[in-house]
């Protein structure tokens, strides 16, 4: 049981009521970060709710979640034991792994490596944005083929292969055409790993769902074929590179972590985390990011003022002698908030991967014991009325200040890249490859939606949430002047 301490009596967390056998599960409808805050209302921001036979502990709003992924973070940094997060990176997943200190090292070696062939310092940033520039540039020959004869196409299949490759590059030195049909179907398949593994997803927590065909049945058998079909791509670049492996030149990413872990003098990761550390970065670095630049698109054409507006800066501020870069992104202060206000807007990673406790800990007042799973809203947190004003409305000015300038406050209390232990590792890569696309999309080309399609916010459901199929047509932009014609 889950009580509250304190006050002399014992008193259990709040929560609905849970039914025998399935508990809260149909409760949950498609989206269970929009019930969440549902529920936070009626019984507070941290309650309780029951999936199958497994307490659950949800937390929202920006202070409970900062007190438990921050103030403890320790004791929040677990994962549950699900048979799913065993499935993934060979069963040697950091970022589905358990909170211990060979996951501290592995941690560790994933961020440094990641931030040198990304952030670090000027060069590899400069390297990152040739990168990302070249990328971009094939994207729009693609965008513009699309749009040919003013069709319109749904944009998200482009923008994930345009993501997909940069991560790819960054990993195996290898990038792919949008033609190839092989790799875009098997980053089609990768919808499936977000519907297994999110919050509220049932695969895990109702196991007698496995013994009979229903859709949850079918969805645990695609991720598991995913996975292996992942993990045989991932293993196949590895097996390339230590083939050809030579210490005094590192081509990327594979060749970093082959002379860290098989060469490295500390033996703490035995050989195969090569391969399991490589596929939690290029999993993770593809279906985030390029539901992202989707979203973006989506909101480009649905607010066309605020594209003119961001065009109207970039033209500016770079003019049309030079490609944007990203040391351009202090001096676009509009085209930053933009990109905070559509991550905030479509908090597309509305919970984060689910945690549970290390040891037993007290939330607000709450005893929550060791070995409790803990799903984190942060779509609460975006979405808080207390804390933006209209959140439902997508206002990019909200982030400046009377100068026009970044409010740097406000922009972080934009929660998306969750706190604490667990933070994603992607998040400086993240922010700077959104920023070049942007930038350069805009520089070069023009988005426009159909008339006779009504543009929603309305998404699939999963550990990233992606609009749902809407079309776009795109257009070179032909400045004179800095005047479009
Ligand atoms: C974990 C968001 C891009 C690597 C996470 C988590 C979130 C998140 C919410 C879960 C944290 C938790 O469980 O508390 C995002 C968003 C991205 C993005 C919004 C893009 C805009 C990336 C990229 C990479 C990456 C580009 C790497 C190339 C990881 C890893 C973890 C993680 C390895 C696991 C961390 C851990 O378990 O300690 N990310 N991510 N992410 N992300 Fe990202």
């Amino acid at each position: 049981c889950l009580w509250i301490r304190g006050c002399g009596q014992k008193k259990s967390l709040p929560g609905p009521f849970p039914w025998p056998l399935v508990g809260n599960a149909m409760q949950l409808g498609q989206m269970p970060h929009l019930t969440f805050c549902k529920m936070a209302q009626i019984y507070g921001n941290v309650f309780k709710i029951k999936l199958g036979t497994h307490d659950i502990i949800v937390l929202n709003g920006e202070s409970t979640i900062r007190q438990a992924l921050v103030k403890h973070s320790a004791e929040f940094a677990g994962r549950p034991n699900f048979s799913s997060f065993k499935v993934v990176s060979g069963g040697k997943s950091m970022a589905f792994g358990a909170y211990s200190d060979l996951w501290k090292t592995h941690k560790k070696i994933a961020h440094s490596t990641l931030r040198a062939f990304s952030t670090v310092n000027t060069q590899s940033t400069k390297l990152l944005e040739e990168h990302v520039a070249a990328e971009v540039e094939d994207l729009i020959q693609v965008f513009l083929h699309l749009s040919s004869g003013g069709e319109y196409f749904n944009p998200f299949y482009e923008c994930h292969v345009a993501i997909a490759n940069i991560i790819c590059a960054l990993c195996f030195g290898k990038r792919y055409s949008h033609d190839d049909q092989e790799f875009k179907a098997l980053l089609g398949r990768h919808d499936k790993f977000g519907q297994t593994v999110g919050a509220g997803s049932l695969v895990d927590l109702l196991p007698w769902l496995q013994s009979f065909p229903n859709p949850v049945r079918s969805l645990h058998q695609s991720f598991k074929d995913l996975n292996i079909e992942f993990f045989n791509f991932v293993k196949d670049k590895v097996s390339q590179h230590r083939k050809t492996y030579n210490p005094e030149i590192t081509r990327d990413m594979s060749d970093a972590f082959i002379g860290l872990i098989d060469y490295g003098e500390e033996k703490v990761l035995s050989t195969e985390y090569v391969e399991s550390t490589l596929m939690d970065l290029f999993g993770a670095g593809q279906d985030t990011n390029s539901a992202a630049l989707t979203w973006m698109i989506l909101l480009l054409i649905k607010y066309p003022h605020i594209q003119k507006k961001l065009q109207e800066e970039i033209d500016r501020v770079v003019g049309q002698g030079r490609m944007p870069t990203a040391e351009d992104r202090a001096k676009l202060p509009y085209v930053q908030a933009f990109i905070y206000e559509s991550l905030r807007l479509s908090s597309f990673v509305p919970m984060t991967i689910p945690h549970s406790t290390t040891s037993d800990v007290i939330i607000d007042g709450f005893y929550i014991p060791r070995n409790t799973i803990v799903f984190v809203n942060q779509w609460s947190v975006n979405h808080d009325v207390n804390k933006w004003t209209n959140p439902d409305q997508f206002q990019p000015e909200r982030f400046l200040n009377e100068n026009g300038q970044l409010d740097k406050d406000l922009i972080h209390g934009v929660m998306i890249f969750s706190l604490g232990t667990r933070r994603c590792i992607g998040d400086q890569l993240s922010m700077l490859q959104l920023f070049l696309f942007t930038c350069i999309l805009l520089h070069r080309c023009s988005f426009h939606s159909d008339p006779k399609e009504e543009l929603t916010m309305n998404s699939t459901n999963g550990l990233t949430i992606k609009p749902l199929p809407f079309g776009v047509s795109v257009r070179a932009r032909r400045l004179r002047r800095n005047q479009e014609i």
